[in-house]
């Protein structure tokens, strides 16, 4: 095969004043000559904050990569990306996964750097991290955060998300003091890394290794496992072979790839943020992807992991049970995942099979022994809900998946928390709440706020679940009957902004059905009452200006129109 030149070579290889100009600037790390001889130059990006402990574990993983680099033959340069600390950022962290992505973007594209490994973990910095590096199409290895260690508190399993609702809703209903929930705080997080649930960290690795853009064990090797380290050192090696063997991201993903990655969220139950992120990175990648892909490739797929919040266990017992690999075998022996699609090293996934082997049959079941028989998501459509939205039936109640009830109408999350949390609110089981407002463009950001809490008054009747349908996103660590994702979202008008007190509503999860009972003349009426009262947020400014103009809704990934695709990574004109 000849040899690609490097990009680096662009900057390092020419002569005169600039070639002097950049070897002599770089030479201030203290690099050797050999630095410039046509050494892969590999990035190492990282999301290293302290506002973000989740990803604390960088620092040392960088290390551990840089080692590997070495030994390759490569040469190692770190450059941070904005960090996005998902419980932390304001007004929701989704609204600046774009932002880091274009930021990746232009880095990779504005320095010299052949191949770049992503430092990825908590929940957006996956895909915001592969968004840029794909737009770019220069060879990548992914080398994600970990979980944190699993944890305890007086004798009960903490799932980190999960617990933190199983103890509001506890403490609402007074059956856990406020004195314990306090105390259970530190217990959720006894080391860095991510959520050690199948939550969307977990998840968005685990696409990740599916999909064959990290090594094997990536998604599940505890945080602070000395294997991580090794797994980092491991994926250092393996970049530079993939710059030497120009193994960009164009020549190995597929449609394939990403049908593989949504069968493989459905086995694992995985988070619903999966779709929103799954989609812009296909969007990135130039692969036609839709929100029916979900309904058709992954809603009857069983789920197989019985990790926390569907199921018992934590990502530390996955690893032990023999990890991703086992689920994908099985997969794989059920025709519902194709192995033969290619790795950054340059084999097939079918390559890491032969060793693939389950540890615990409770941890990851088989497909005679699911957790739920329907472990992926399901879109429902319908004129409430034009262009989608979704539900995670293994997360729901059952009696709830076939549902005709009266709406309650929320404008605010602020006012159903208020109304939830009062003891003289006026609410049945069989009711249903609208939370609206929470989209993309509503909020914005669409925060994770759509499985808002069951109002304290069921609680205390013993009710724990009702239906929520927002157009706002929730936590891949949470749980319940919630429709989210609703698209068109109502702060651009969408016909959830449509609904009134009292409508009724019906939801048939096995049809794929979400339609609100009121006459198309009537719907008519109140859309151009609505129409002549809206207002557009022209205050907006900076990036919140950008988001607002350029964010496209949940069925297309939440990206901006103007990133959508692969600009390459084209040297940019030398300065004069
Ligand atoms: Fe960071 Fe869950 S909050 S991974």
């Amino acid at each position: 095969m000849k040899k690609r030149k490097l990009r680096s070579q662009d900057w390092f290889a020419i002569k005169g004043r600039q070639g002097f100009e950049h070897r002599s600037n770089m030479r201030g790390l203290g690099l050797p000559d050999s630095t410039f001889d046509g050494r892969p130059i590999i990035g190492i990006c990282n999301v290293w904050s302290e506002f973000n402990p989740c990803d604390a574990g960088q620092r040392d993983l960088i290390g551990h990569v840089k080692s590997g680099v070495l030994e390759a033959g490569g040469i190692p340069l770190e450059f941070p990306a904005p960090a996005i600390g998902e419980p932390i950022m304001r007004p929701s962290p989704l609204m600046f996964r774009n932002l880091t992505s274009m930021v990746v973007e232009e880095l990779i594209r504005a320095n010299p750097i052949d191949g770049v490994v992503l430092l990825a973990g908590c929940d957006k910095t996956t895909p915001a991290l592969l968004m840029g590096a794909l737009s770019c199409d220069i060879p990548l290895i992914v080398v994600s955060s970990g979980p944190k260690i699993n944890a305890t508190f007086r004798g009960e399993t903490l799932g980190s998300g999960t617990h933190i609702w199983q103890s509001e809703q506890d403490a609402s209903a007074g059956t856990m003091s406020h004195a314990d929930v306090a105390a259970s705080e530190a217990a959720h997080s006894r080391s860095h890394g991510t959520c050690m649930t199948m939550g969307t960290a977990s998840t968005m690795a685990s696409i990740v290794e599916a999909m064959g853009l990290s090594l094997e064990y990536n998604s599940c090797i505890p945080a602070p496992d000395v294997r991580r380290a090794l797994l980092a050192r491991h994926s250092g090696r393996a970049i530079v072979q993939g710059v030497n063997d120009d193994r960009r991201p164009s020549t190995f993903l597929t449609r394939q790839s990403f049908e593989n990655a949504i069968r493989t969220v459905a086995a694992i139950g995985g988070s619903s943020n999966a779709v929103i992120h799954l989609q812009a990175i296909a969007g990135r990648a130039k692969i036609p992807l839709t929100l029916d892909d979900w309904n058709t490739l992954g809603r009857d797929i069983p789920c197989l992991v019985d990790l926390m919040p569907a199921g018992r266990f934590l990502m530390d017992d996955f690893y032990g049970a023999g990890g991703l690999s086992v689920v994908i075998k099985r997969l794989v022996d059920q025709n519902l995942f194709d192995a033969q699609e290619m790795t950054v090293l340059g084999e097939p996934l079918a390559a890491r099979l032969p060793s693939a082997k389950c540890f615990n049959n409770e941890v990851i079941r088989t497909f005679d022994n699911p957790v739920s028989p329907q472990g992926g998501l399901a879109v429902l459509k319908g004129n409430l809900a034009p262009d989608g939205a979704i539900i995670k039936p293994a997360a729901a109640s059952t009696r709830l998946l076939k549902h005709k009830g009266k709406a309650i109408v929320f404008d605010d999350i602020k006012d159903y928390m208020e109304a939830a949390s009062s003891e003289t609110f006026d609410v049945s089981a069989d009711d249903i709440m609208i939370i609206r407002n929470c989209g993309l463009k509503g909020y914005p950001g669409m925060p994770e706020v759509a499985n808002a809490c069951v109002p304290q008054k069921l609680l205390k009747e013993g009710v724990n679940d009702i239906i929520r349908i927002s157009d706002a996103r929730m936590s891949g660590t949470a749980f319940g009957s919630v429709i989210l994702h609703v698209s068109p979202e109502a702060a651009v008008g969408g016909p959830l902004a449509l609904v009134k007190n009292g409508d009724m509503i019906d939801v048939n999860v096995e049809q794929g059905s979400l339609n609100l009972l009121v006459s198309a003349e009537e719907l008519k009426e109140r859309e151009q009452a609505l129409s002549m009262s809206r207002r557009d947020d022209d205050e907006a400014s900076g990036y919140k200006s950008l988001f607002m103009n350029h964010v496209l809704q949940p069925d297309r990934g939440a990206d901006f129109d103007f990133l959508l695709g692969q600009r390459g990574a084209d040297t940019p004109r030398e300065s004069t």
